[in-house]
C-alpha cells in the first residue's frame, strides 16, 4: 500500500514510519512521498536522507481548500492510499477527508478525547492528571476526533514538565503509530461506532 506522510516540523514520527517500512516491519507498504506545508520543516531533510521523495506545498495565502486540493493532487498522482499525519499542524478541509475516506490517520499526544488541540502535554500537566499518553485515530472533519485505532497510557510523574512528559510520550508514539499503521495496512478491521476493531 502506498503511504503519504504529511508533516510540518521535526518529523520524528515520520522517520519512525519510514524506517519501519524500510525494515519490512509494515509489510506490503511503501512511503511514496512526504509532504510538508513548511519549507523549514526539519523532517524534510530526514526524509531525503532516507531516500523518500519530499514535496513542499506552502500555504502562501491559499485558502484551506485551495491548499488541500494541491496536496490531494500530489498524493493521488502517486497513488497514495493511506495518508498519515505526523505533526502536520493544519486542519484538513472536508474535501481532503472525503478524498481519502477512513484512510487518514493521525497521532495525538494525549488520551483522546482529553486534551485536544495544541500543547496537549502542557494541558495534561496543568489539569493534574496522573496518566496521559498518545492516541492514533482516523481523521474526520473535527479536530482530534475520528474513530480510535490505538492508545498507549503513559504515567505523569510528580516532577514532570511539559517537556519531560512530551519526551516520554514521544518514545511511545513512534511504536504505537508504526503498530497502528501495520494493522491498518493489514486490512482486517472494521469501524464499530467510535472505535476501529481488528479481527
Ligand atoms: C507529536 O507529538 C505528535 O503526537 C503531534 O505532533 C508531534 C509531532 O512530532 N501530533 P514529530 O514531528 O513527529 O517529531
Amino acid at each position: 500500500m502506498k503511504i503519504g506522510i504529511l508533516i510540518s516540523g521535526r518529523g520524528s514520527n515520520m522517520t519512525a514510519i519510514v524506517e519501519a517500512v524500510q525494515r519490512g516491519l509494515i509489510p506490503d507498504s511503501d512511503v511514496a512521498v512526504v509532504i510538508s506545508d513548511k519549507m523549514s520543516a526539519e523532517g524534510l531533510v530526514k526524509a531525503k536522507e532516507r531516500g523518500v521523495e519530499t514535496f513542499v506545498i506552502s500555504r502562501n495565502g491559499r485558502t484551506r481548500e485551495e491548499h488541500d486540493a494541491l496536496i490531494i493532487a500530489e498524493l493521488k498522482k502517486r497513488n497514495v492510499e493511506l495518508v498519515c499525519l505526523a505533526g502536520y499542524m493544519r486542519l484538513l478541509s472536508c474535501d481532503f477527508v472525503r478524498a481519502f475516506p477512513n484512510r487518514i490517520l493521525n497521532i495525538h499526544p494525549s488520551l483522546l478525547p482529553s486534551f485536544k488541540g495544541l500543547d496537549a502535554q502542557q494541558q495534561a500537566i496543568e489539569y493534574g492528571v496522573r496518566v496521559s499518553g498518545c492516541t492514533v485515530h482516523l481523521v474526520d472533519e473535527d479536530l482530534d476526533h475520528g474513530a480510535i485505532v490505538a492508545q498507549k497510557v503513559v504515567e505523569v510523574l510528580d516532577d514532570d514538565t511539559a517537556k519531560t512528559l512530551s519526551a516520554r510520550i514521544l518514545e511511545h508514539e513512534h511504536a504505537l503509530y508504526v503498530e497502528a499503521i501495520r494493522r491498518i495496512v493489514g486490512g482486517n478491521y472494521e469501524i464499530v461506532g467510535r472505535r476501529v476493531v481488528f479481527n
